[in-house]
């Protein structure tokens, strides 16, 4: 702990370096905000009203926002149409919104501003209706984590800093709101939601089109264009309620009363987004088989470790999504068990099977922080340190610019940090600390964290200083951990956990053996000596077919060996896999078989993984994809893309233009 002091911040929770606004001088007591639709011009036009409190008696509001155009702003009921100012735009963090407060303003006053999005606006996505699965209908949808909600309206922009909202949007189309709904007027096609529970601007959120519900639980709904209900409610209804219930076991009640989703259009960009009552899905995790249900578990777990306890900027990022895959893996470890006892396995037995499982979910994270580490480059020193800093090259050490924590410095993008660094680094620096007090005790710390720490916002030190609180009497255990390492240091986590390989060994063992055929290839006799026979796999469960293929990706890594010199392997996998992976309709598999084969450079499946990302949006698949064909055929990397660009969400399209420095 002593290594730490040089980091710790001057004033905790930490300033946030990735909003211009003056957040830190207001409570937000009341976010009144009202869309308006209009799916022709492709924008959203708005009014927001806040509610504050000026804590700290000063005579200006700033906001941040991003390519919105500002119409009317008023204070107290009073249009201030002189008194705001709208900056230029300061990379990659916006416009500041500058607005003076009249001197005769109370403390306690009311803010409101119309505004206007603009085609440049990153968080919404239009579609076309063509480009829905049902095609009669345009489509609406939007991502704001991390900073993406000031081009939406203009906000705190911050995870830093709470409001409960009262939402209201007007639409030609069905119309769902980050909250739970009010009242439909349909006279005047507009409905209203409300969010009792403060939330960060991050999770505000609208989504609009041809959309249906139907029940998957007690208290949850799905919700998706109405060709795919049936798909989505089969999917999700075994594990829904039986999530929430052991969520509520390990941490406390659920406190936002519905926990219903909404699966998107497959250009969504992310696997899951957490947004409270409305949690959002990829289409990809509608795969027919229930394997993927643990993104539903994870942006559930989000319900406390994001949502109810936010970090305070995006560079303790790992306190939100490092708590959640630990969360997640707890709640599969305990379906495990539930389930193996159905089967007839004592206690024990049971216990002990469900540790497995979450040891093998571990490996899968394990692999994955292993290949993004590898993909990260020049940038590795930078971006896999799990105390992320955004703040940019030259920070600010002025002391007469309290306010306004980094006009010196050009911060970096959170999205051009974004890695499963704080996921899985994360994760593991709290099954360490798990594994030093005992998982007894620490079930014990995990209600306690959360309930110290709801409704609030923190950063990595307030986390330490509770544990070390908490656990008095293992201080010294805890000290042991090398947390200067763990905390500022790049690379992978400084101890291997070893995990428990049970589940993982079929996989393994199959790989090897398709690697011993790859090498003795060019000797007849030796070639018949590894048979590969199509059955092997047939056992497999979904994700054991992730950890062999994952285990065959980076034989890559061996020295001296690289699959495209084993081309005659590839193709025998191919026959023999074609129906269980290239037919497949898990995306996973798919993805990953795809991956491997285009890695050997056989273009049928350099091919085949260009189509495929022409299928769906989520960056998880769609930038290493991209990157993949980059480097092994550019020219056919920039022809699909160029081809598909216009289907993908305005954050993924910026990104892989990027990735593949077409700028
Ligand atoms: N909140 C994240 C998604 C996110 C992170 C969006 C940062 C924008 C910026 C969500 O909870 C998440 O982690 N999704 C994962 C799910 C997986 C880890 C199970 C995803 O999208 O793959
Ligand atoms: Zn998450």
């Amino acid at each position: 702990m002593e290594e730490l002091k040089a980091y710790r911040p001057k004033t905790s929770p930490e300033l946030d370096p990735s909003t211009l606004s003056n957040y830190t001088c207001f409570t937000v007591k009341l976010t009144t905000l009202h869309f308006d639709i209009d799916f022709e011009k492709k924008i959203v036009s708005g009014k927001v009203k806040y509610d504050l409190l000026n804590k700290s008696e000063t005579d200006h509001v700033d906001l941040d926002t991003s390519y919105l155009d500002i119409t009317k702003v008023s204070i107290q009921n009073e249009s201030c149409d002189n008194q705001y100012k709208l900056h230029s735009r300061k990379e990659p963090l916006g416009s500041k919104l500058h607005i003076s407060i009249p001197a005769s303003t109370p403390k306690n006053f009311q803010l409101e501003i119309e505004f206007s999005t603009t085609s440049k606006c990153t968080a919404l996505q239009f579609l076309d209706k063509e480009a829905t699965d049902g095609k009669n209908h345009p489509y609406l949808f939007c991502q704001c984590q991390a900073i993406h909600a000031r081009s939406l309206f203009p906000s705190f922009d911050t995870p830093g800093i709470k409001s409960p909202y009262k939402f209201s949007a007007k639409s030609p189309l069905k119309t769902l709101l980050s909250g739970l709904l009010i009242k439909e007027d349909n006279e005047n096609n507009t409905v209203y939601f409300e969010q009792p529970v403060p939330i960060p601007s991050y999770l505000v959120s609208i989504a609009s089109g041809d959309i249906a519900r139907t029940s998957i639980g007690p208290r949850s709904d799905v919700m998706t264009e109405p060709v795919n209900l049936a798909k989505c409610k089969w999917e999700f209804e075994r594990d829904m309620e039986n999530f929430i219930q052991v969520a509520e076991k390990l941490i406390f009640e659920y406190e936002w009363q519905k926990f219903d989703s909404l699966v998107l259009p497959a250009s969504f960009p992310y696997g899951g987004m957490e947004i409270p009552n409305l949690c959002q899905l990829t289409p990809t995790l509608i795969c027919g088989d229930r394997s993927l249900v643990n993104v539903v578990a994870h942006e559930l777990a989000h319900s406390w470790s994001g949502n109810l306890v936010t970090n305070c900027s995006w560079e303790h990022f790992w306190l939100n999504e490092g708590w959640t895959v630990y969360l997640e893996r707890r709640i599969l470890e305990a379906l495990a068990v539930i389930e193996a006892k159905q089967q007839g396995k004592g206690d024990k037995e049971a216990h002990y099977y469900g540790e497995q499982v979450r040891q093998f979910n571990a490996i899968i994270g394990w692999t994955d922080l292993e290949n993004d580490l590898k993909s990260m480059g020049d940038n590795v020193d930078k971006y896999s340190i799990l105390v992320q800093d955004l703040k940019g090259k030259k920070k600010c050490q002025k002391k007469d610019e309290k306010e306004d924590n980094q006009s010196n410095a050009s911060p970096d993008d959170p999205d051009d940090a974004f890695s499963t660094v704080p996921y899985e680094k994360g994760f593991n620096l709290l099954y360490l600390i798990e594994k030093i007090v005992g998982k007894e005790k620490f079930d014990l710390f995990i209600p306690a964290y959360f309930r110290e720490f709801r409704f609030k916002s923190l950063d990595t030190f307030q986390f330490i200083d509770y544990l070390f609180d908490f656990f008095k009497e293992d201080a010294v255990k805890l000290d042991q951990i090398e947390w200067k390492k763990w905390l500022y240091e790049p690379g992978m986590p400084p101890i291997d956990p070893k995990f428990d390989t049970t589940l993982a060994q079929a996989c393994y063992d199959l790989a090897k053996k398709c690697y011993q055929y790859a090498l003795s290839e060019d000797d007849e006799n030796e070639f018949t000596q590894f048979k590969l026979v199509a059955n092997e796999i047939n056992d497999f469960s979904p994700s054991q077919n992730i950890v062999f293929l994952d285990t065959l990706i980076a034989y890559e890594k061996v020295a001296g060996f690289s699959w495209k010199q084993h081309k005659k392997t590839l193709n025998r996998m191919a026959t023999l896999y074609h129906d269980q992976y290239t037919e497949t309709s898990n995306a996973e598999i798919k993805f990953r078989w795809f991956y491997l084969q285009a890695t050997g450079e056989v273009l049928d499946f350099e091919v085949a993984m260009g189509e495929f990302l022409g299928t769906i949006g989520r960056m998880k698949f769609v930038r290493p994809g991209y990157a993949l064909l980059n480097k092994v055929n550019r020219e056919l990397a920039v022809r699909y893309f160029q081809r598909f660009e216009n289907r993908y969400h305005p954050i993924c399209k910026a990104m892989v233009r990027k990735d593949l420095q077409l700028d």
